[in-house]
């Protein structure tokens, strides 16, 4: 099943080419980061006017690196949501104007699900269910028991911010460039963890649920007081991100212990963190746990995610491409 993707839910324009979910042809995504660093975040209005300039030479991108052709193709998968509605309205309508055009079948994929799948691209290994993920994003943060390719359920998210938020908010603080996250990351490097004990967000009760705003508030608390004003930033966001790795872990090893997983996932943006990758490998190693962790250029936003989960879904997400509509607000169940 050859599948062209397509993904414009926030700021990159992405697509691909893979075949049965697993063998990634081509994968292309134009990052659109140079347009929004100066303005510190994505802007809305700007993303939606750039994924209309890139889109249709990004679909011939990825076809030409497959060696594929519109008539080879066996569906065209879109991300439906959640997102930026301006964003995800671009690649929906590309999307419906090529499978109508070319009378082929059309998937509508829901983006988080897509995080779900990536590990699997360019691997051997079929997704063994049931699976509990770890899926952090910019925008979303939540651990999720995948009992099936169609039947996932939501054990615990975030109150406020996103893991990926809380990054980039605070490196913001740090007065890094956006995107923040993978510069954090890096300059937590050369730091120390155990500079300063940050809070660790515990959740009332039996909750998994997860919560970043009052670290991120502590951060700039402490940076703004004499101690923090002369305090190494390599510390800081060493000792950040040891916090935010901590609550991730408590919150996972408890998702864990409580039913029976065939391997845990670990997806989203901030999958490709360097801190949160070395414990949850090290973790798993000594508990004994399969671990699938996607590389970099799958774990943040791209399109081939978005056709494996069309092939995994293929008979549950398969829609007209006269009604199909973006949805930014797109339920997580199937
Ligand atoms: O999944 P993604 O590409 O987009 C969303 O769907 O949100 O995630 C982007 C997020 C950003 O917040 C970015 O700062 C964060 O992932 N991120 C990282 C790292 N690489 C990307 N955060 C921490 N460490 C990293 N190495
Ligand atoms: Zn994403």
């Amino acid at each position: 099943m050859l599948v062209l993707g397509i993904e414009t839910s926030c700021d990159d324009t992405a697509t691909a080419v893979v075949r049965d979910g697993k063998n990634v042809l081509a994968s292309v995504a134009t990052n659109q980061d140079a347009f929004h660093a100066k303005y510190g975040g994505i802007v809305p209005e700007i993303a939606g006017r750039q994924h209309v300039a890139l889109l249709s030479a990004a679909v011939e991108d990825a076809l030409g690196r497959a060696g594929s052709t519109f008539a080879e193709l066996d569906g065209i998968a879109v991300t439906r949501g959640p997102g930026l509605i301006g964003s995800l309205v671009v690649g929906v309508a590309a999307a419906k104007a090529l499978a109508f055009a070319l009378h082929k079948p059309l998937y509508a994929v829901n983006h988080l699900h897509g995080h779900i799948f990536a590990p699997f691209l360019d691997r051997p290994e079929a997704p063994p269910y049931p699976l509990l993920t770890l899926l952090v994003s910019g925008g979303h943060s939540q651990l999720v028991a995948v009992e099936s390719a169609t039947r996932m359920r939501i054990l615990g998210r975030t109150h406020d911010d996103a893991a990926g938020e809380a990054y980039d908010k605070t490196a913001r603080l740090l007065g890094l460039s956006y995107p923040g996250g993978p510069e954090l990351d890096r300059l937590a490097r050369n730091g120390n963890p155990a500079a300063y004990p940050f809070p660790r967000h515990r959740p009332a009760g039996d909750s998994l649920d997860l919560s970043f705003s009052g670290l991120k508030t502590s951060v700039r608390y402490f940076l703004e007081s004499p101690e923090g004003s002369g305090a190494r930033r390599e510390d800081v966001a060493a000792s950040f991100q040891a916090a935010v790795v901590d609550v991730l872990m408590a919150r996972l090893q408890a998702a864990f212990s409580r039913a029976s997983y065939a391997g845990v996932v670990l997806s989203g943006g901030v999958a490709a963190n360097s801190a949160l990758q070395a414990a949850v490998r090290a973790w798993s190693s000594s508990n004994g746990v399969t671990s699938f962790i996607p590389p970099p250029k799958y774990s943040t936003d791209n399109a081939a995610m978005i056709a494996a989960a069309a092939y995994y879904q293929r008979d549950a997400i398969r829609v007209d491409p006269l009604a199909l509509s973006a949805d930014p607000n797109l339920a997580f169940q199937l």
